[in-house]
């Protein structure tokens, strides 16, 4: 069976995700980058998802993962990036109802883990066609890609990204700590077929699949 790894952003006019690299959902909306009408297209890209993929900082920034059930009722699983692992005292630790998977590059606090049912895999940015590969063998094939921009870069430069879906926000941010939607450093384009665009409100909702 094949994996399927959607992208899903909202991104400002000039590619930016947020003004720091530790700002929650809840502050972007609350200066009208994001707003209810994107909340609930995450919702609903949540509902029909086995998997989600976000990295450490994302995680900081919001402290849990959503808990929203998919259409087979059950609560996609959360895959977190991290080098350096994440602070005990996040939500995260504690929610148990959520299959928590953190991917670091060395083992990283077994402890906490194994005390908080959360798994620990080990995979390198090189051997990520493989961690692909072990999730669609658990039965993880509907991913979504929650960024940030690092995480993004990775995927994108190993050509891992099936389609992108962008929510393209009506603010120019251009601050010297925004993340990018997509980190700096890849080495080749990737080129993206245009699928679909709607207008609600002031945002467009944005679908593209990736040319492979
Ligand atoms: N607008 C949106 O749709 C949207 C979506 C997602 C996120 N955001 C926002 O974007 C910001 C975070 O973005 P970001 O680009 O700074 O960070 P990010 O991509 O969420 O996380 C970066 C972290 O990933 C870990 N990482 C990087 N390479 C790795 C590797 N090879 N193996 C394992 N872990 C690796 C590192 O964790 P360590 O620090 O542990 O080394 C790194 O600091 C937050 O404010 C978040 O709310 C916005």
């Amino acid at each position: 069976m094949t994996v399927t790894i959607t992208n899903v952003m909202a991104i400002s006019l000039d590619g930016m995700i947020g003004m720091h690299a530790l700002e929650s959902d809840s502050e972007r909306r609350a200066y009208d980058f994001t707003n209810m009408d994107d909340r609930e297209f995450v919702r609903g890209q949540l509902e029909q998802a086995d998997a989600v993929i976000t990295g450490a900082n994302s995680l900081r920034a919001s402290g849990s993962t959503w808990v929203v059930a998919n259409d087979r009722g059950e609560n996609p699983a959360w895959i977190v990036f991290t080098t350096r692992g994440l602070d005990e005292r996040l939500e995260f630790w504690k929610q148990k109802n959520v299959r928590r998977i953190v991917v670091s590059p060395f083992p990283v606090q077994s402890e906490l883990c194994a005390a908080s049912d959360v798994e620990n895999w080990t995979f390198t940015e090189k051997n990520l066609p493989e961690l692909v590969d072990r999730l669609s063998a658990e039965g993880l094939r509907r991913i979504l890609l929650f960024g940030g921009g690092a995480i993004n870069k990775m995927f994108y430069e190993n050509n891992l990204v099936d389609f992108a879906k962008i929510t393209l926000c009506p603010l120019i941010i251009a601050g010297v700590k925004s993340p990018h939607f997509v980190d700096m450093g890849l080495t080749k384009p990737t080129h993206l077929q245009a699928i679909s665009s709607v207008l609600k409100g002031d945002l467009v909702f944005l679908t593209y699949k990736v040319k492979k």
